[in-house]
């Protein structure tokens, strides 16, 4: 009975079939978004109700409407209506991909368990750094997502800067980081996990425009120096989560090397804008920091999980998880690129590293400029429109394609106005039409998007603005 069971599984006929049926609905699903054939970005529905659904369906659905009934009841992130949080459209290419990684199953802890994706990282991760402004001394891997990929950067750094062996004896000394205080919460999160503690996390305050006010630098650190707390690293975000905003990178490169700390970028968003010649001076000072998160599947087009992790220094890629006392590598080790469960946090990991290459191999480098340009282009051209509309305020002129605004009724207090902006938001995830999200910044409420699709148009924007101001009547 367990055999035949097993026979059905691997039935290479039913997946054959399955397969094909499954990429035509996907085609369907596909076109019915990106052409806006049906009007919803999400058909919303609330968690106890989706929760019902699914118990039920594990009972009496019919496993034929499986796949179907998964894709419907989800956000629909193809559709140009969506501009929320900073997950992209796949390529469609890459749902290959990530079908091939899924049937093939190579986890490349060790070059022996995938050949060829280990051998492809290394080739991405060339062209990442080169495209870095890093010289030949450099490299990288490819890790599951930009959380794991910051932490894993300042477990290097502490590694690196700090003359004891804490990996393997531990500490009690304080030490302790610098970063924006805008910086994504990875970052708090991974400090933490390190046993900084809150009094190792020295939040930078940023200027009015939400980028880290590095004038205030010198001061910070002394004041910590004072504490006793010894700093190792400071961390640069390109750009921050809420609002989009690029810090000064070069300022930041130039007070690191005054301080011999390691220089850390968080570019999960906008570090892929190496690759515009538009927008690539927002990155100035890039090729100094000594470890780059790039995120692929937030400005790449490719599907989650999948980030870079560069260094200037090749060579420390491997000290992060050595076990070793001195992270000081014999040459052989220096040599064994190939085995990537040495350097990253993972034992087993998908076959990331195919999807930058398919789409480097399809489509060349220019698609990611491409992509990038235009979205930062779409986030200048939405930040004019609401600025020229009298009923909107925009949070800050934005440097990315992150843009944050609130509506206004100027008669009401700011308690009431962030409690409209906090029903207006609402009203539109119930209402399903356009899927945007929210922040507080500074004690406002602001609505918050992310244009992620490149067919996203003026006109999507418009319509938005029209449907908010249509909702602030109502709510
Ligand atoms: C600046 C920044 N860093 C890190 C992250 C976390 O990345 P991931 O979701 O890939 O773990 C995000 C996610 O939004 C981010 O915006």
């Amino acid at each position: 009975m367990h055999t035949s069971l097993l026979k059905q599984v691997y039935d290479t006929e039913a997946f054959r079939k399955k397969g094909h049926e499954l990429i035509d609905q996907l085609a369907d699903h596909l076109e019915d978004k990106l052409q806006q054939k049906s009007g919803n970005a999400i058909h919303w529905n609330e968690p106890e109700k989706e929760l019902t659904f699914w118990e039920t369906f594990l009972e009496k659905g019919d496993k034929n409407e499986l796949f179907s009934e998964i894709t419907k009841r989800t956000t629909y992130i193809h559709h140009p209506h969506y501009i929320g949080h900073q997950v992209t459209p796949t390529a469609p290419m890459t749902a290959l991909t990530g079908m091939i990684s899924s049937l093939l199953n190579n986890g490349m802890a060790v070059y022996e368990m995938g050949m060829s994706p280990s051998a492809i990282e290394r080739v991405v991760t060339d062209v990442l750094c080169k495209k870095i402004g890093y010289d030949t001394n450099s490299g990288g891997f490819i890790t599951s997502g930009g959380t794991l990929a910051n932490l894993t950067a300042l477990l290097t750094a502490r590694k690196v800067s700090i003359d004891a062996d804490i990996w393997n004896q531990g500490s009690t000394q304080q030490l302790g980081i610098m970063v924006s205080e805008q910086a994504h919460y990875c970052v708090d999160r991974a400090a933490k996990i390190m046993g900084l503690g809150e009094q190792g996390i020295i939040k930078i305050p940023t200027t009015t425009d939400f980028r880290m006010n590095t004038a205030l630098l010198e001061d910070k650190y002394t004041e910590a120096q004072q504490k006793g707390i010894h700093i190792f690293a400071i961390i640069g975000s390109a750009p921050s989560t809420a609002t989009g905003m690029f810090d000064d990178l070069q300022k930041i490169a130039d007070f690191a090397k005054s301080k011999k700390l390691w220089f850390h970028i968080d570019g999960a968003h906008g570090g892929a804008a190496i690759f515009s010649p538009k927008y690539k001076t927002l990155l100035k000072g890039i090729d100094e920091a000594d470890s780059v998160v790039i995120d692929g599947h937030k400005m790449m087009m490719m599907p989650a999980l999948t980030t870079a992790l560069l260094y200037k220094k090749s060579a420390h890629t491997n000290v992060t998880f050595s076990q070793k006392a001195d992270y000081l590598l014999s040459e052989s080790e220096l040599e064994d690129w190939c085995n990537s469960g040495k350097k990253t946090f993972e034992c087993t990991k998908t076959m990331m590293s195919i999807h930058w290459f398919t789409l480097l191999k399809l489509y060349g480098e220019d698609v990611f400029d491409a992509y990038v340009t235009h979205l930062f282009d779409l986030g200048a051209q939405f930040a004019k429109i609401i600025k020229r509309h009298s009923k909107f305020e925009i949070a800050v002129t934005p440097m990315s394609n992150i843009v944050c605004f609130k509506y206004v009724d100027k008669h009401a207090s700011l308690e009431a106005q962030n409690k409209q902006n906090e029903t207006i938001r609402q009203a539109l995830l119930v209402d399903g039409e356009f899927y945007i999200v929210q922040t507080k910044l500074r004690g406002v409420h602001y609505l918050r998007v992310t244009v992620m699709n490149p067919f996203t148009t003026e006109v999507h924007f418009k319509n938005l603005l029209d449907k908010i101001c249509k909702l602030a009547d109502t709510v």
